[in-house]
Order: structure tokens, then C-alpha cells, then sequence
């Protein structure tokens, strides 16, 4: 991979559609995460295989792992909690899969109910058996700039949490501003603290959201530092159910725009992103926040932005 190369992982299909308040269709999940592999998209996380008391909008996994088109080369990572979780990705025939656990203690008993120590007691036999299945595994660090219950979060306890994740076995960790509270000063001391801790910065991504609208400060920032995987959503999907309007992870077209602009090849094309966001703002019934998908929508209409 050359310096300039830029891989964006999707994770619309999971981490937008589980903050949405409608619970979709697997008919329109499907079609969104076609419309997403068409776009040329290296990555794209399809689902979670969790809870379904925690997350009900993602309950039919199943049915739409096993329904998506696999296109050669691309990867579709499923977030798994547990063994349980494990278990279902195995007999779904799932190749990857994303571990999750947290930089803060309370949102981590919050968010899947385990402290850190335990959630690392949990992945023990999660990582033993993907690994034995040939399976590749992501872990992601989340509150990594901030939690809403703990306020600031030490990048130096970022940097443990992501180091004892490459320690159990993790091909990648990604550092997430879960509730998108970061600033670009942030990043070098996050980005800085992971690398000491023993992440390659060549396996490192960072995951914005853009809840303040400092996402694509903050990936300029991770770029500087050298950090070459950003996690994204097509048409900025998700937010919070409670709060409409509020922003999800940064928007796809907006990340593409921007890396285009600066000379970093992605290998996605911009233009079917927008595709993709369309077909599942049909289903939503709302436009997607994301600002360049506003733009080209506006240019096609030959209206001003
Ligand atoms: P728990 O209640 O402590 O676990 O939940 P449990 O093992 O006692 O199970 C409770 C019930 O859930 C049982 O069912 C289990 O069978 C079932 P019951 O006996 O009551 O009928 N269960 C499952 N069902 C299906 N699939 C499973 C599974 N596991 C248990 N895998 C647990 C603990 C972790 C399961 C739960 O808290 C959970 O699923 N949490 C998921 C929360 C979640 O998905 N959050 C969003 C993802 S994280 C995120 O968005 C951040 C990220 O984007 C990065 C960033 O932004 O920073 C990744
Ligand atoms: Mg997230």
C-alpha cells in the first residue's frame, strides 16, 4: 500500500442502523450494503450479532449476512460481543469480526455490561477460537476522546486498552470518538499513546463521530499523525434516536471528498456512495446529513448549495 493509499471502512449497515430510531427491513439492509459493495467500498461492517434486547434494530443478522452479495476482495466484518456472538457468526459463515470494549469503565458497564478486565475475559475464548477458524479480528477502543459519564479520558488509558487488544490477538484496533466530543489537539496524544502501547500505526484506524462537527478536523489531524484506516458512514447514518438531527459517524461522501482533495486514493467511488445513502434515505424518510451528498443532490438539481 502506498503512503497515499486510504482504506475507509464502512460501517453504515452497523453502527448507523443501530442508532436509527426505525427498525428497517433485511430486504432494505441488503440492498444498502449491495449498493455499498457496488461503490467499491474494501470494507464494510454488515451487522452486529449482539443482543437483540440491546440493539432490536439489528436482530435479523443472520438474514442479512447471509443474503448480501459477496463481492471477491471485499471483507464484511460482523460486531461480536461474546461467544454467543461468536457462535452465530461461525454458523452464518462469517469470515471477520469486531470485538468492542472501552477507555472508560462506566460506559463499558453501560454499553455491555462488564467492566474492562472482563470484557478482556471475555474476548479470551472469543479471539482462541476466531483465530483456530482462520477468522480475522478487529478491536475497537471506544470514549477513546471523552465519555459521557467520565468526562475526559487519559490518552495514556486509551493507549492500554488498545495495546492489551494486539496483545490478545486483534489484526487492528480502531480508536473511536464514540460520541463524537473530540478535538484535532486530541489526536496526536491518542494516536501517540497507541503507537507507544504497542499498535502499529499501520494497523491503527480511527472512528469519528461527528456529533460536533469536529469529525473531519479530526481525521485531517489522524492523517498528519500517519494514521491511513478511517472508519465512516454512508450518508453520515445514525445519531441518536432521541435527538433528531443529531449527526452520526462522519458521513462517507464527506471523508471521500475530502481525501480526494488532498491526494489520498481510496479506490471508492464518491458518486455510488451517494447511491447507496439514497436508497436507504428512501427507506428512513429523511436526507442524509452528510454535506457533499447535500452538495451533489443540489448540483444535479442545478440548484446552489
Ligand atoms: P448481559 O445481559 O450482561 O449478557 O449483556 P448475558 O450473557 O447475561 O445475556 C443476556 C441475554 O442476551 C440472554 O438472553 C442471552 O442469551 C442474550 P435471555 O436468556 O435473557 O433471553 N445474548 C445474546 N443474544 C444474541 N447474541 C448475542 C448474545 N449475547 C447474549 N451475542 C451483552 C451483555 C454484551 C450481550 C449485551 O450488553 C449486548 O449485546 N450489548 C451490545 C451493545 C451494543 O451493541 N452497543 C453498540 C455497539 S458499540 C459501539 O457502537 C461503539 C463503536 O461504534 C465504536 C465507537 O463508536 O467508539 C464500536
Ligand atoms: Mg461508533
Amino acid at each position: 500500500m502506498s503512503h497515499q493509499h486510504v482504506t475507509v471502512v464502512e460501517v453504515g449497515p452497523r453502527d448507523g442502523l443501530q442508532n436509527e430510531a426505525a427498525i428497517l427491513s433485511a430486504d432494505v439492509k441488503v440492498a444498502f450494503v449491495d449498493a455499498l459493495s457496488a461503490a467499491g467500498l474494501p470494507v464494510i461492517e454488515a451487522t452486529a450479532f449482539v443482543s437483540p434486547k440491546a440493539i432490536p434494530q439489528l436482530a435479523d443478522g443472520e438474514d442479512v449476512f447471509r443474503r448480501i452479495a459477496k463481492r471477491p476482495g471485499v471483507r464484511y466484518p460482523v460486531l461480536v460481543p461474546n461467544e454467543k456472538g461468536l457462535d452465530r457468526a461461525l454458523a452464518a459463515g462469517v469470515r471477520e469480526i469486531a470485538v468492542f470494549t472501552a477507555a472508560s469503565e462506566t460506559f463499558n458497564r453501560r454499553n455491555i455490561n462488564a467492566s474492562i478486565d472482563e470484557s478482556f475475559a471475555r474476548f479470551a475464548p472469543v479471539l482462541a477460537r476466531a483465530k483456530t477458524a482462520g477468522m480475522r479480528v478487529r478491536g475497537y477502543v471506544s470514549c477513546a476522546f471523552g465519555c459521557p459519564y467520565e468526562g475526559s479520558i487519559a490518552p495514556e488509558a486509551v493507549g492500554r486498552v488498545a495495546g492489551r487488544l494486539v496483545e490478545i490477538g486483534c489484526d487492528e484496533v480502531s480508536v473511536g470518538d464514540t460520541i463524537g466530543i473530540g478535538v484535532p489537539t486530541q489526536v496526536p496524544e491518542v494516536v501517540g499513546r497507541t503507537v507507544e502501547a504497542g499498535v502499529p500505526i499501520d494497523r491503527l484506524a480511527l472512528h469519528f463521530h461527528d456529533t460536533r462537527g469536529t469529525a473531519l478536523a479530526n481525521v485531517a489531524e489522524g492523517l498528519r499523525e500517519g494514521v491511513r484506516i478511517f472508519d465512516s458512514s454512508a450518508g453520515g447514518l445514525g445519531g441518536c434516536p432521541y435527538a433528531p438531527g443529531a449527526a452520526g459517524n462522519v458521513a462517507t461522501e464527506d471523508l471521500l471528498w475530502m481525501l480526494d482533495g488532498m491526494g489520498y486514493e481510496t479506490g471508492v467511488d464518491l458518486a455510488a456512495v451517494a447511491g447507496a445513502s439514497r436508497v436507504l434515505s428512501a427507506a428512513i424518510g429523511r436526507r442524509p446529513v452528510s454535506r457533499v451528498f447535500q452538495a451533489l443532490d443540489a448540483a444535479a438539481a442545478k440548484r446552489p448549495v
